[in-house]
């Protein structure tokens, strides 16, 4: 059998994202879920206070890179009114990740907004563009140590989710609406790459690997990186995940090998699945991570893995019920429960290789 080592500066991590494991937040989501009939992400993983001690077991399990998102409506709860403790909440958790030598990858908007920004229209309104790139300046103007940033998360997935098919706040159906909202949100990518390299930090967007044609050549010149999310090919593959997601590992070497032609260094910003009992999360990490080993033998620039996510966390319109954590979350303790494939993945990062 043959033996992939990887590059020896390759990150490893898992990622998670504000709204989704902080807990009490308000923000659009956060009414929207209590507005309607839709699960309720009250105090999440309560990472907001608990962030060292799930960063001791990152760092237990060898990761060497994290992906977290700062969280708008908490730096900017009214429009123009910084909150200056905020500001110091997130330097601390870039120092904690610093200090345990952990790598931050930051992304500043994973889908949620203030409610200011949603009551003038959200990403509909151009207004938007400037407001973000705003934020953008003060979080990078006073936060330090961070490197990495990823301007926006899935864009076009969330364009398409909550403007066109109108599944998730703000519940549109227009075409015309959902060409603004992505139009937008590419200049907002646009100005707040600008921003970030004023102050010498490495920009792009995470994407979905569905929308890359699409969305890269529009941004070609202001990607210092290709952010990947990747979960699914298609409906290729036979094993499903507990919410019925086919698994396609070898996708993510076809993806991998189309963006070849874009010439530029590839992170791996979310890769995971809902598997409650765990049976499957090991083989599923250790397929794609083959295949990630692979596309880099072909020549395909690829520098980091960040599995999705370190903890159980609230998957959106979906609830607590997907599983996709490193790490068990008991919700009623907030107790923190390490599973078995973590151990698995910390071995592969430790040796830093794969069987081929
Ligand atoms: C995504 C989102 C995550 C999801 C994950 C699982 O980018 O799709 O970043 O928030 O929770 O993808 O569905």
């Amino acid at each position: 059998m043959d033996k992939f080592e990887f590059p020896k500066d390759f990150y490893w991590g898992a990622a998670t994202s504000a709204h989704q494991v902080e807990g009490n937040n308000h923000n659009d989501w956060s009414e929207w879920e209590k507005a309607t009939n839709h699960p309720v992400s009250g105090r999440a993983c309560d990472h907001y206070n608990r962030f060292r001690e799930d960063f001791d077991i990152a760092k237990s399990l060898s990761h060497n890179a994290h992906r977290f998102s700062i969280e708008w409506s908490r730096i900017e709860p009214e429009e123009g009114k910084w909150d200056e403790k905020e500001i110091t909440h997130y330097q601390e958790v870039i120092n904690a990740l610093r200090e345990r030598g952990i790598e931050p990858f930051v992304t500043l908007w994973h889908w949620t907004l203030p409610l200011w920004v949603a009551k003038q229209g959200g990403w509909e309104n151009k207004k938007t563009i400037s407001d973000f790139a705003r934020y953008c300046e003060k979080v990078t103007q006073s936060i330090q140590g961070i490197k990495f940033w990823i301007t926006l998360n899935e864009p076009d997935f969330y364009a398409r989710n909550s403007y066109l098919f109108g599944f998730r706040p703000p519940q549109k159906k227009s075409f015309f609406k959902f060409l603004k909202v992505f139009f937008h949100l590419i200049k907002a990518h646009k100005i707040s790459y600008t921003i970030i390299k004023k102050i010498g930090g490495f920009a792009g967007i995470s994407q979905n690997n569905f929308y890359f044609n699409l969305f890269l050549n529009k941004t070609n010149k202001q990607q210092d990186f290709i952010g990947v999310n990747y979960y699914k090919y298609w409906n290729r593959g036979r094993i499903k995940n507990d919410m019925d997601w086919s698994i396609y590992p070898k996708g993510l070497y076809y993806v991998l090998r189309g963006l070849k032609k874009f010439n530029k260094p590839i992170y791996i910003t979310e890769n995971g699945l809902a598997d409650a009992k765990d049976e499957k999360r090991l083989s599923f990490i250790k397929e794609h991570i083959k295949w990630i080993a692979q596309a880099i033998k072909e020549g395909a620039d690829v520098r980091g893995y960040l599995y999705w996510s370190l903890l159980d966390n609230f998957e959106w319109d979906k609830g607590f019920y997907p599983r996709f954590g490193l790490v068990e979350m008991d919700y009623t303790t907030m107790k923190r429960i390490i599973r078995s494939s973590s151990f698995n993945y910390k071995k592969i990062i430790e040796e830093n290789s794969v069987e081929l």
